[in-house]
């Protein structure tokens, strides 16, 4: 890999429609040099749509994209100098791992010392050096993977675009890839951006997530900016588990606070004055010991529970806010606890968080 740095781009109102159908609509990201984002959202949300138009396979129906601060939009694909790595996108079964990896090189009429030497590099990169004279069907399908990383960052690209490359591995696999991936990313230092329907590996992944509902962008942020600060039902949703709360919201100095039936919750954003939701995720909810207090506190009965191993999945009834799911490390839980068991839940202000309701 040469010692360039990486490349930004720019998505400006990108919108693509197929007849009357709105398959990406205004679509406006910022992706920084050297960045790994990744578009997640649920199985036809968009995301691969929003990937063929950076690729240049398909045409916006409206906006533009562009490659540090240059239009691209009209260039064609091959023109555009990106590594993709897609689902599907197979390995030549008929070549050999090393000249799979020489194929783009090739194609730009690369000398062979040079060729040669760039391929030795890139295997030695994805950790497969020892296997370049094998066959596809003679590698594993994690290996499988690799050697399609290879080929697409064979040729120093502007951008690697990657569609799902890791969902048909099983789950252990799927982890040990994801680390390589990010250890990759690290080492090539090149703009990455990436396509997954897994929440897990988006947050474990990315520099940035931009997550997608229905061909909308709803929400673009650092993993951690998202799963605390979801703006949207949606995203709290989505990103992570939640429980939600919807009550009439009154401001006070410390953010909201939304009162349901006679409980009056503390919680953190903006809402204005009126029906207003809350999120609150599971696992920032305790069991308070007897006599302990916390910032917001609600009684309820234990309706069901479930052993986890690490911790305890809770449901707890509660007279004005329903139904509330808790995840306790098992060492934090102050009781065994037993369905019908009466519980005093707490949490802190700053764990419920004032969302929006989605656009219908
Ligand atoms: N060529 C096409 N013609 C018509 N509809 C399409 C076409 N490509 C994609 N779509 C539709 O656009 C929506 C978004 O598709 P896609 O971008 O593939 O979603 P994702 O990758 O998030 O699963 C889907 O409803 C899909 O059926
Ligand atoms: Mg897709």
């Amino acid at each position: 890999m040469s010692g360039r740095a990486g490349h930004a781009l720019s998505l400006q109102g990108l919108s693509k429609r197929y007849g009357s159908f709105v398959a990406v609509q205004d679509a406006s990201l910022e992706v920084g040099s050297g960045r790994f984002l990744t578009l997640l959202g649920p199985s036809g949300s968009g995301k691969t749509t929003i990937l063929m138009m950076i690729a240049g396979f398909v045409e916006p129906s409206e906006g533009r994209v562009l490659l540090d601060g240059r239009d691209i939009t009209a260039v064609p694909p091959e023109r555009r100098e990106f590594g993709m790595v897609f689902q599907g996108y197979a390995l030549f079964p008929h070549m050999t791992v090393a000249e799979n990896v020489a194929f783009p090189l090739r194609v730009r009429r690369l000398g062979r010392a040079e060729r040669d030497a760039r391929v030795r590099a890139t295997l030695d990169l994805v950790q497969l050096d020892q296997f370049a004279d094998r066959r596809p069907s003679q590698l594993s399908g994690g290996q499988q993977q690799r050697v399609a990383l290879a080929r697409a960052l064979v040729f120093d690209p502007a951008l690697l675009l990657l569609d799902e490359p890791l969902s048909a591995l099983d789950k252990k696999l799927r982890a040990e890839l994801q680390d390589e991936l990010k250890a990759l990313h690290r080492r090539v230092g090149r703009t990455f951006i990436n396509v997954t329907h897994d929440q897990e590996e988006a947050l474990s992944l990315s520099d940035e997530i931009a997550i997608l509902n229905a061909g909308r962008l709803v929400q673009v942020g650092a993993p951690s900016a998202l799963y605390e600060r979801p703006a949207t039902r949606f995203v709290a949703g989505f990103l992570g588990r939640s429980n939600f709360v919807e009550g009439e919201a009154e401001r006070d100095a410390g953010g909201i606070v939304l009162r349901r039936g006679g409980t009056r919750v503390l919680g953190v954003g903006e809402a204005p004055p009126g029906p207003a939701l809350l999120s609150l995720r599971p696992e920032k909810i305790t069991v308070l010991a007897e006599g302990e207090g916390e910032e917001n506190v609600v009684e309820g009965r234990i309706a069901a529970w479930s052993y986890l191993g690490a911790g305890y999945a809770i449901t707890v009834a509660t007279a004005d806010l329903g139904e509330l799911k808790v995840h306790l490390p098992a060492w934090r839980i102050p009781l065994v606890p037993a369905e019908g068991m009466p519980v005093r839940l707490g949490w802190p202000r700053g764990a419920a968080v004032a969302v929006a309701e989605d656009p219908a």
